[in-house]
């Protein structure tokens, strides 16, 4: 979120504006400024000025919150564990008179509002001298609103959790409690994040009072699942319907997220995990029957602190690896260890993990671009470093009651059916280092672990509905799954509209998506539309069907089955239509027919969507589910230009997010503004998602 080439002021207009307060002792200013907001977190900048007389070769701040916490930094090294101090690299540690270093940072508000610490240091030299513009310019990379320096918490003033209250819990994770109906976060705002007794920030979660507050009253109402209380955790679910539904039981419960480094709760939830049958059996058809789906407690935490948010809190959204650090996060945050463990602790039995790091990743856009870079380096820590790892925890008994849903790589293999002529599409071809060796490899490697269900991404209707391009996405991705050790048994299907807005069905138009214009006495084809530009699957059901039948005749078995990302394609909300146009002009009956809003299909950022259909089980002919694998909230892709992601910073700015952009197709991209990077909590795309909904919220 961090300009990091360009600093946002000079030290001359950091003073014009008033940002900094005078260090009358020292021999330097300290700074700190928040750079970007947004719901959960922010980043800051700390800018350390030398504004003595004598060049100086080194310099360290300190400082110290109330609940915002660290979760990352660069330019400096940074220890500690709220206080938190940061010294100079070997390159930026010289400062001579008048010049300034600075060092980045992000933080995770933990539930409270953005802070200003006091900074102290040996170039602050104690000074009070942290402040805040006392007007800030109206951008919205700059917060709208800070707190004023009397309200900044002083080091004194804030209690920093001791040792000893957190004793009983070891390395600490968000803490999720219910009082009332089911688990989860229903009725009662209680998913705590227990502040920093271990080394660790606490990396997610809401800071609360009352029942959530972290006292020692409050940690000992907190109990670990035992095999008597487990029963209140688990989701109820029907075979006829797999969602997700909280159970009635109005005992007290509390799931504590596990993970590796907490021994204490994994040994106090392993009479949970025993209780779950042991092997998952045969292979299973469509593996989401009589599923129990998994409710990732991460994004469920932030759905839930949404105004409206509970109403989807609860539903089983995909976990995305989408980076070698996402598998085993240094930060101490949720890995894919504790996801499966929290699944064994939910009593779940299916959990969706989305396959996404091969080199030259997300190569015809720049929004999702990945880390690693196509070439015998990027081959190979694809393999050792990713694809072994995540096999290799699949493959721990331990897991073996859960049917592990893996979406295989989105966008990657459809690029190669239509963007060849994108570099690194067209490098992204390769046969040895591309995509099609890779995903191959993939294959290979999960195909072999028996309750591994891999569907290979497939695009949507709106990139591959054309005859042409399916056709050659017919071959291509046949081939490619065929080339694999078990050929066409290394999957259990394909699945569409990852992360997309295409809808699951065009109410007004499907049954005319062959046919001529009501009226038009044959002569002119609805598909000709502008919209549809002579694409005739307007929505996903019917293009996933045919999708489906085209490769069992092309030698795919008839187990195959189809999933739909459903978690953003609703289109719900007032601008829905509510019968088919009356218009005799085919763009006019179209546009007015279509509950698609888009102003083009091939619009895939930040769009204005609706939640769609909720996850479930065989919702049509030959589809195994629908299923929410883009998180909702999370965003497509950063909005404007000059933001770094610092986790993630090979991700970029795609002109497709930008909302005063006119793309090559003449329409704007209808980007939501001021979207953060991919993947980031977007709260006004969250809010905007409920109101779309369709069928609507409850
Ligand atoms: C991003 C991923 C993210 C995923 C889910 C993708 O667009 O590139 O980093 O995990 O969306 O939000």
């Amino acid at each position: 979120m961090l300009t990091r080439m360009k600093k946002a002021y000079g030290l001359a207009g950091l003073l014009s504006l008033g940002l900094i307060a005078a260090s009358h002792s020292s021999q330097a200013a300290c700074t700190y400024k928040i750079t970007n907001e947004w719901n959960t977190g922010l980043t800051g900048e700390i800018v350390v000025t030398n504004s003595g007389s004598s060049a100086v070769s080194s310099w360290s701040v300190s400082w110290q919150y109330n609940a915002n916490r660290l979760s990352g930094s660069w330019n400096a090294n940074v220890s500690g564990s709220n206080p938190y101090s940061a010294s100079n690299l070997s390159w930026n540690g010289n400062l001579q008179p008048g010049q300034s270093a600075t060092f980045g940072f992000q933080v995770d508000k933990n539930g409270g509002a953005a802070e200003v610490p006091q900074l102290s240091g040996s170039i602050c030299s104690g000074s009070t001298s942290s402040s805040v513009p006392s007007s800030v310019p109206s951008s919205s990379s700059v917060p709208s609103s800070v707190p004023s320096s009397s309200s900044v918490p002083s080091s004194s003033s804030s209690s920093p959790i001791t040792a000893q209250q957190c004793n009983w819990y070891g390395t600490l994770y968000p803490v999720c409690v219910t009082t009332t109906s089911g688990w989860g976060w229903e009725n009662n705002r209680s998913c705590i994040a227990v502040s920093t007794c271990s080394s660790q920030p606490c990396p997610y979660g809401i800071v609360g009072s009352g029942s959530c507050g972290v006292s020692s009253s409050s940690s000992s109402s907190v109990v670990t699942p035992s095999s008597s209380s487990s029963s209140s955790l688990v989701p109820s679910s029907s075979s006829s319907s797999s969602v997700v539904v909280p159970s009635s039981s109005s005992s007290s419960s509390v799931v504590v997220p596990s993970s590796s480094s907490s021994s204490s709760i994994r040994s106090s939830s392993s009479s949970s995990s025993s209780s779950v049958n042991s092997s998952q059996g045969p292979r299973l058809d469509n593996p989401f029957v009589d599923a129990r789906w998994y409710i990732d407690p991460v994004w469920s935490a932030k759905a839930q602190a949404e105004n409206g948010g509970s109403r989807v809190a609860n539903y089983n959204t995909a976990v995305w690896m989408d980076r070698i650090g996402a598998i085993e996060p240094p930060d101490g945050s949720f890995g894919l260890r504790d996801h499966l463990d929290a699944a064994l602790d939910q009593n779940a039995n299916l959990i969706q993990v989305v396959v996404y790091d091969l080199p030259n990743r997300d190569c015809h856009a720049l929004a999702s671009n990945g880390e690693l870079v196509q070439g015998p380096e990027g081959t190979a820590r694809y393999r050792n470093e990713y694809i072994d790892v995540i096999a290799s925890i699949f493959s721990d008994p331990k897991y073996s009651s859960l049917r592990i849903i893996a979406i295989i790589e989105p966008d990657s293999l459809p690029n190669l059916v239509t963007n060849l002529s994108t570099p690194a599409c067209q490098e992204a071809a390769d046969m040895t280092h591309g995509y099609i060796p890779n995903t191959r490899y993939t294959l290979n490697k999960l195909s072999q672990i028996s309750n591994v269900y891999s569907y290979v991404d497939i695009g949507h209707s709106g990139w591959l509905g054309w005859d042409d391009n399916f056709g050659k996405a017919i071959t291509l991705i046949g081939d490619a799954i065929k080339g694999t050790t078990a050929g066409v048994n290394s999957i259990a299907g394909f699945v569409s509209n990852t992360a997309g807005y295409t809808p699951v069905y065009e109410p007004f138009l499907d049954s005319l998506a062959s046919s001529a214009m009501p009226g038009s006495g044959g002569g002119t084809q609805v598909r000709q539309a502008k919209f549809y530009e002579w694409n005739s699957y307007f929505s996903e059901v019917a293009f996933v069907q045919a999708w489906r039948t085209r490769m069992i005749a092309a030698g795919f078995p008839s187990t195959i089955g189809m999933l739909i990302d459903t978690s953003r394609n609703g289109w719900g909300g007032p601008n829905r239509p509510t019968a088919q146009s009356t218009s005799t002009n085919v763009d006019t009956f179209v546009d007015e027919s279509r509950v698609d809003r888009r102003y083009h299909r091939g619009n895939w950022c930040n769009q204005y969507g609706g939640i769609g259909e909720r996850p479930r089980v065989s919702p049509a002919a030959g589809i195994d589910a629908y299923v929410w694998v883009k998180p909702p909230g999370e965003s497509d892709g950063v909005g404007r230009a000059g933001i770094i992601d610092p986790v993630d910073p090979a991700k970029g700015f795609d002109r497709f997010c930008d909302p005063t952009f006119t793309t090559a197709n003449g329409t704007l991209t209808g980007s939501i503004p001021d979207a953060p990077h991919a993947g980031r909590w977007h709260s006004e795309a969250f809010q905007i998602l409920l109101q779309n909904a369709y069928p609507p919220l409850q």
